[in-house]
Formats: C-alpha cells, sequence, structure tokens
C-alpha cells in the first residue's frame, strides 16, 4: 500500500475526516510512511500494531509521558519492525515525558503521528503535531468539553489542505453498521420519530498501582477522571451517539441530563450512571443508554 491508500485507509478508519487525503498526494507513490505512535498504552498499541502490518506504515518513533510504558512500546514494536523486515526504532527516536508530543512534532523525520493519549490531551496534541506539519490519526473522544472542541474546530481550519487529520470513529466503516444505516437512508423503516442507544460495557476492573504520587495515579487511571476522560458519557459511548447522528444525519439541538455516582467506590470521580434525551432538529429523539455498570475497558 503506498501513501496514497495509506492516508485513505486511514480516513476509513476515522469515520470524520478534516482534510481530505488527497492532500497528501504530492508525497511519491509506493514510498513508506514514517509513522509515530504517541501514547503507547492499550489502544495505541493494538492500532498503530495494524498500521504497521496492513499498510505501508512503518513505525519510527514512539512517544509516552512514562518511560515504563515506551519501553514496553519500543520491545512491542522492536518485535514487530523485525517480523516485517525493519530496523528496530531508533533509542533516539523515543520520547518520553510531558513534551514527548514537542519531539515528534519537531522530528523531520516523522509523516504522520497516532494520538492514542488519554482524551484530556488530544487537542493539545492535535494543535501542535499539525502545526509541525504531521499527518494526525487522533482516537476519539477529539476533545472532552466545549472550548477543547471548538479549538478542534479550529485546528481544521487552520490546517486547510495542508495536512491529513482523522479521529477515530471506526464504526462508520464497520460493514454491518454501513448496510444497516444505508438501508434507514434508504427509507426502508420509513420515518423516524425517536431512537435508543445501548452500550454495554464489562464491569470494571480497577487496577491496583501501590502507593504513587496523585497526579500518576490519575494519569495512570485517567478513565476513572472525570477531567481526563471526559466522563463516561462521552468517553464511552460517544461511539453510540455518533452513530445515531450518522443514522439522523444530524447533531442535536437540545439535551436534558442527569447522572450520578452511585457504584463506583474506587478513586475517581466519574459517574456509574446517567441517561441523557437528545432532541434533533427533524424532532425525533434519542435515548442515550441509561447506564447503571461502572465502565470496564474503554471503548
Ligand atoms: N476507538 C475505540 O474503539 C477506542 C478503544 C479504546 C480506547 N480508545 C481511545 O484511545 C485513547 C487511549 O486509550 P487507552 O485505552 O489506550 O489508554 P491507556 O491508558 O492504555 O494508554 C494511554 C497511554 O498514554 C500515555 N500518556 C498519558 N498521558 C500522556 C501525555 N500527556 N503525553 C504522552 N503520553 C501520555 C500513558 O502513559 C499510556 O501509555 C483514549 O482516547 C480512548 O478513548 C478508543
Amino acid at each position: 500500500m503506498n501513501r496514497r491508500k495509506f492516508l485513505q485507509g486511514a480516513g476509513a478508519l476515522g469515520g470524520l475526516m478534516i482534510v481530505k487525503p488527497s492532500v497528501a498526494f504530492s508525497y511519491a507513490a509506493n514510498s513508506t510512511v514514517q509513522y509515530a505512535l504517541l501514547g503507547c498504552g492499550k489502544r495505541g498499541t493494538s492500532v498503530a500494531t495494524s498500521f504497521a502490518k496492513n499498510t505501508q506504515a512503518r513505525i519510527v518513533a514512539l512517544g509516552d509521558i512514562f518511560p515504563d510504558q515506551l519501553a514496553k512500546g519500543k520491545q512491542h514494536f522492536d518485535e514487530i519492525n523485525a517480523s516485517l523486515g525493519f530496523p528496530a526504532i531508533d533509542d533516539k527516536m523515543t520520547f518520553h515525558g510531558w513534551e514527548a508530543y514537542k519531539a515528534l512534532a519537531a522530528n523531520p523525520n516523522v509523516d504522520a503521528v497516532q494520538i492514542s493519549t488519554p482524551p484530556f490531551f488530544h487537542v493539545e496534541h492535535m494543535d501542535a503535531l499539525t502545526a509541525g506539519g504531521k499527518h494526525v490519526y487522533c482516537e476519539k473522544p477529539v476533545g472532552v468539553d466545549i472550548p477543547q472542541t471548538r479549538r478542534a474546530l479550529e485546528i481544521a481550519k487552520r490546517v486547510g489542505n495542508k495536512v491529513s487529520v482523522s479521529v477515530g470513529f471506526q464504526i462508520r466503516s464497520a460493514p454491518p453498521f454501513v448496510e444497516v444505516v444505508k438501508r434507514i437512508h434508504d427509507g426502508q423503516i420509513g420515518k423516524i420519530a425517536s431512537l435508543s442507544g445501548h452500550y454495554n460495557a464489562p464491569t470494571a476492573t480497577y487496577p491496583e498501582r501501590g502507593s504513587m504520587p496523585q497526579d500518576e495515579q490519575r494519569l495512570r487511571n485517567w478513565l476513572w477522571d472525570k477531567t481526563l476522560s471526559g466522563d463516561i458519557l462521552l468517553e464511552q459511548n460517544i461511539h453510540v451517539i455518533d452513530v445515531c447522528n450518522w443514522v439522523m444525519q444530524a447533531h442535536p439541538v437540545k439535551a436534558t441530563a442527569r447522572a450520578s455516582r452511585k457504584v463506583l467506590q474506587n478513586f475517581g470521580n466519574i459517574n456509574d450512571n446517567y441517561e441523557v434525551i437528545f432532541t434533533y432538529p427533524n424532532g425525533a429523539e434519542f435515548s442515550a443508554p441509561r447506564s447503571s455498570t461502572p465502565p470496564g475497558t474503554s471503548m
């Protein structure tokens, strides 16, 4: 797969292409995409491995705030590179600490960066990386609140057609969903009066972290932290809301919501149950999942 196909693939994975892949067509065909992963955790490692195995992307650089996570990532991707006939990642291309994203943004040997850090950091990282001329694949959610989301839209305007930016709404590319939504749009179930979306999460397994400073606890357990994750409605269920927006071909104009924390006893401050009713412009209503299950693995 050449750069053109890689970027088309990234767009398909992302569902939301802020900038079209054609922006990068000036790259030489069939050349390798020098790919970096920022945030060497569960999702980042899995998606970057998939890019390495299935596209022309080659993992040449890594960044993470924690040295242990970076070391785990390096070991994993050195093995992946070896299995594909590529050299190990140069130690000079691994960066740890708060400013790892700046080092990737400034690195001339990186073409594209996958942002797989906790949601709170996405927009800051996207801003710096696109300003550094990098193509970006960013995990959902793009931001945790309205100011961050507005900033992402400003970034989209600023980058124009200079680089390609995708956000990880992979469900829009999943064949069963594509077919169902196509049939709905073709009118096969008639006019929609209301939708109800559900997301079933496994029971939470809260990791034992021993004693560590509170900030590190928060960062390593970001999913349970409202500020870092955006809370469960956003972090876990954004895919469900995205599907409803896709089906309705619109965004809600009104939302009525309640939430509370009744079950979770552990570290963190996220809610464990909530309900939201969104009103769409054509009058249809969507009930967001009435979750009473604490989130497990992040979706
Ligand atoms: N699309 C999907 O279906 C899907 C599935 C799972 C997770 N996700 C998303 O992927 C992202 C990552 O989730 P995860 O489950 O891999 O989390 P994780 O905790 O396993 O990994 C996050 C990594 O980022 C690192 N990190 C934290 N703060 C950082 C910073 N400021 N700079 C650099 N590195 C930093 C951590 O050390 C860790 O290695 C989240 O946005 C999550 O919502 C998406």
